[in-house]
């Protein structure tokens, strides 16, 4: 397992930096490894994180799942701009993405949708989240009213226009190792036009 981060030894590209890593933390089953705290920011300058899950990635960019009605949906209306932040403390790793977000396409969060388990299709729908609610009962009336409608064996659930995915387009990685005396690696890439530019920080 690699521990350090040396300018002769890293990805010229981040994506593949990024690639490296998280094969390392699938083959080593690092615990929550798709975690990641997501930050944005409203239309008065207040910050918001909180955690997702990574769903996908690749060259267009990191992918997660949320409500189109939440908080955070709010704020990237206002602000379409995120950063995330992995850790993985087994293997002392941090990463920090940095960029612009988009909604999916539409038959993107249909195929992710339909891919989840049943349940979790009706919890979609169940809860408009981030709103208020009274108490839990009016989450699992819906829940039970949703069941009865779209039964597992003949009611396909169709995927709610309030619900589907959101793409961080990176603008910047930085990528994080520890290391003993609190010597760590710092290294950051910034795309610059088409490529990338790679500094080291101070830790
Ligand atoms: C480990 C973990 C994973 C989560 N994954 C998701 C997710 O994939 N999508 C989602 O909408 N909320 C997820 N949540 C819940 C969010 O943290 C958050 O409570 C919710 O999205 C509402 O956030 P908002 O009010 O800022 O929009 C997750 C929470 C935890 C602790």
């Amino acid at each position: 397992m690699e521990n350090t981060l040396i300018e002769s030894n890293i990805r010229s590209d981040p994506f593949d930096q990024f690639e490296r890593w998280y094969s390392e933390v699938i083959e080593n089953k690092i615990d929550s490894y798709n975690s990641m705290a997501v930050a944005t920011v409203d239309a008065s300058g207040m910050p918001s994180v909180r955690f997702i899950l990574l769903k996908g990635f690749d060259r267009d960019g990191f992918v997660f799942y949320t409500n189109y009605t939440s908080e955070k949906a709010k704020e990237l209306h206002h602000n379409p701009r995120a950063c995330l932040a992995f850790y993985w403390k087994e293997i002392e790793k941090q990463v920090r993405i940095w960029g612009r977000v988009e909604k999916v396409s539409r038959k993107e969060s249909e195929e992710y949708f339909h891919s989840r388990p049943h349940g979790s299709q009706l919890g979609a729908w169940a809860s408009r989240q981030s709103s208020i609610i009274p108490d839990r009962s009016v989450l699992e009336n819906r829940f039970e009213a949703l069941r009865q409608k779209y039964t597992e064996v003949d009611g396909k659930v169709p995927l709610p226009e309030f619900w589907g995915g959101y793409r961080v387009i990176p603008e910047a990685f930085e990528f994080w190792q520890g290391r003993p005396s609190r010597l760590h690696d710092r290294i950051r890439y910034t795309k610059k036009g088409n490529s990338w530019e790679i500094v080291r920080l101070a830790p």
